[in-house]
């Protein structure tokens, strides 16, 4: 089964083809605009800014994955794939609808079926996509954390299309975090691979920031108690935020998010006995975060696999979307789909 994915749901226009194997899923082609130097210029996103650019780039990147797989993009070429697979949430509005009215306009005209997709769902589904079958594949039970810019959630998973949510942020989710402790000491958005890269410069003993919710009994997150603790450390330093000490920062930071998400998650591994672990999300593509994960899998002795997409399937795409779409294959009248900026797991 082909199937063309898109993803609208914040600053990034993306398509994607996928083709369906039975267990795994295999990429034709993944293209996506980004209007991220224009938020990195405002320091966040302007959603109405994110939106106009969405209804720039939707229709070039879906011709981009048509060219790309079948030499051709003309709109009767569209008639090869097999289904749409569209973010329906959770996201910005305005950025939604440029994709889900878009998908609900092709799937009517070429009268073809339409699978909406939670954009959370999605980043687990980066997980299944393979570059050919003899690579391993993730098995039940397994446990999804998904670490982005809006959630931190770990998700207990016996099949596909069961999400049973064992706990989520309370408050900033780890990208956030980074995001924001970057930006109070000067780095562009989004700050995460600016603070991996500026981590590994750092000294690990000058600072000590907090491990928010780290021994409760609990698996949600919180991140702001961190931020605080970084903010009043920048405050007390005031002008001598040297690139030594921003390189300090950078390294506690990403130690203090590291240990909180690492710990927890293998804490709840051991609790429910899973075959697999699947990491997802902008802050997956963190190569220390992955090192540690595996490190500690090792220390701990435990048995189960750790899977990790390829570091461009981390951040926001539609081969995602679309690769979810596959393994819940639930179309839904086209009257039906909205898009819903607050979708959470249910
Ligand atoms: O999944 P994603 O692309 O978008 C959302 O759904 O939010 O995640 C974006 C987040 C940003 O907060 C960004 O700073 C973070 O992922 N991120 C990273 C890295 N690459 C992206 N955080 C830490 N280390 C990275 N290498
Ligand atoms: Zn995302």
């Amino acid at each position: 089964m082909t199937i063309l994915g898109i993803e609208t749901s914040c600053d990034e226009t993306a398509a994607a083809i996928i083709e369906g194997k039975d267990s795994y899923v295999i990429l034709k082609a993944n293209t996506l605009a980004t209007s991220l130097d224009l938020h990195a210029k405002t320091g966040g996103i302007i959603p109405e800014q994110a939106a106009r650019e969405q209804v720039k780039y939707i229709l070039p990147v879906i011709k981009d994955v048509l060219q790309k797989t079948y030499g051709a993009d003309s709109f009767t070429i569209l008639n090869k794939i097999d289904a749409i697979a569209i973010t329906y949430g959770p996201g910005l509005i305005g950025s939604l609808l440029v994709g889900v009215e878009t998908a609900k306009t092709l799937a009517f005209a070429l009268n073809k079926p339409i699978v909406p997709i939670n954009h959370m769902v999605g980043h687990i589904y980066a997980n299944f996509i393979v570059e050919n079958e003899k690579i391993n594949l993730p098995e039940f039970p397994l446990l999804a954390l998904v670490v982005s810019g809006g959630h931190t959630d770990l998700l207990l998973m016996k099949r596909h299309g069961d999400f049973h949510l064992l706990g989520g942020t309370r408050d900033d989710a780890a990208g956030e975090a980074f995001d924001k402790i970057g930006r109070m000491i000067g780095l562009a958005y989004p700050a995460g691979p600016e603070i991996e890269r500026l981590a590994k410069l750092g000294n690990p003993k000058r600072f000590h920031f907090p491990r928010p919710l780290l021994y409760e009994n609990t698996y949600e997150f919180s991140f702001s108690g961190l931020k605080t603790a970084v903010l009043r450390e920048v405050t007390k330093l005031a002008d001598k935020l040297t690139s030594q000490t921003i390189q300090d920062i950078c390294r506690a930071t990403q130690d203090a998010i590291s240990e909180v998400l690492v710990k927890k998650t293998l804490r709840a591994v051991k609790e429910h006995n899973v075959k697999s672990l699947l990491l997802s999300g902008g802050v997956a593509a963190n190569q220390t975060l992955r090192d540690s994960f595996s490190q500690m899998i090792t220390e701990q002795g435990l048995t189960t696999n750790l899977f990790a997409p390829a570091k461009n399937l981390c951040t926001d795409n539609a081969a995602m979307i679309a690769s979810a779409a596959y393994f819940n294959f639930h179309p839904i009248p086209l009257n039906d789909i909205t898009a819903d900026p607050e979708l959470y797991f249910n």
